[in-house]
């Protein structure tokens, strides 16, 4: 059976490309949707020239009423039943009640090799402390930000006079690799981690 899957965006939505691109054939899962909290986020965009159903619903609209946007947000987000969501550059903290709505079946990517430096500013903060390596990780999505059971990781090399945004981009290309390399195992009920080279 199709695993029906939401993308939720805020802005380019380089990772959604990547996820939806890679559910073609026998792939277990379809992009039924992509949402954003930002109606000029360029990712949407993006989905419609894939045919992918999006909708939008700006979260300045609701001045800080989490609750009320996310009401609003997941009515978009139920009308397409998905099987799975998948945070990808969702820029928006959830609420606890949304988090349980989709425990277990919701996921995301952080630019981090978590549990190192949840949060923001992951690149800066890697280079600060003089680490040697860096990268991503898919985790689920539960209350605790950035600290869910982590499905994937994948590692890259700080190198001599990086910069925040040479070590982003060096980071973001591996984003594309295993965010859609753990969504199919996922979507195939295997939840072990991938682990990428
Ligand atoms: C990526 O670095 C991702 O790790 C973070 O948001 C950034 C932008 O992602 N969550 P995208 O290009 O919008 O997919």
């Amino acid at each position: 059976m199709t695993r029906r899957v939401a993308i939720l965006i805020s802005g380019s939505g380089s990772n959604m490309v990547a996820l939806a691109r890679s559910m073609t054939g026998d792939h277990p899962a379809r992009a039924v949707l992509v949402a954003s909290n930002d109606p000029t986020a360029g990712g949407l965009a993006k989905a419609s020239a894939m045919g992918i159903p999006t909708a939008a619903v700006d979260h300045r609209a609701f001045h800080g009423d989490r609750a009320a946007f996310e009401a609003a947000l997941v009515e978009h987000i139920e009308a397409a039943a998905p099987d799975i969501v998948c945070l990808a550059g969702f820029m928006r903290i959830l609420t606890p009640a949304f988090i349980a709505r989709f425990k277990g079946r919701m996921l995301n990517i952080h630019p981090s090799l978590l549990p190192k430096y949840p949060g923001l500013h992951t690149h800066q903060r890697a280079l600060d402390a003089g680490d040697k390596e860096a990268g991503c990780t898919v985790h689920e999505v539960t209350a605790d930000l950035d600290a869910g059971p982590i499905l994937g990781q994948a590692r890259v090399p700080v190198l001599p006079g990086d910069t925040a945004e040479t070590l982003a981009a060096r980071v973001l290309e591996q984003e594309h690799r295993l965010y859609p390399a753990v969504l199919r195992r996922f979507a195939a009920g295997d939840r072990s981690p991938v682990l990428l080279p």
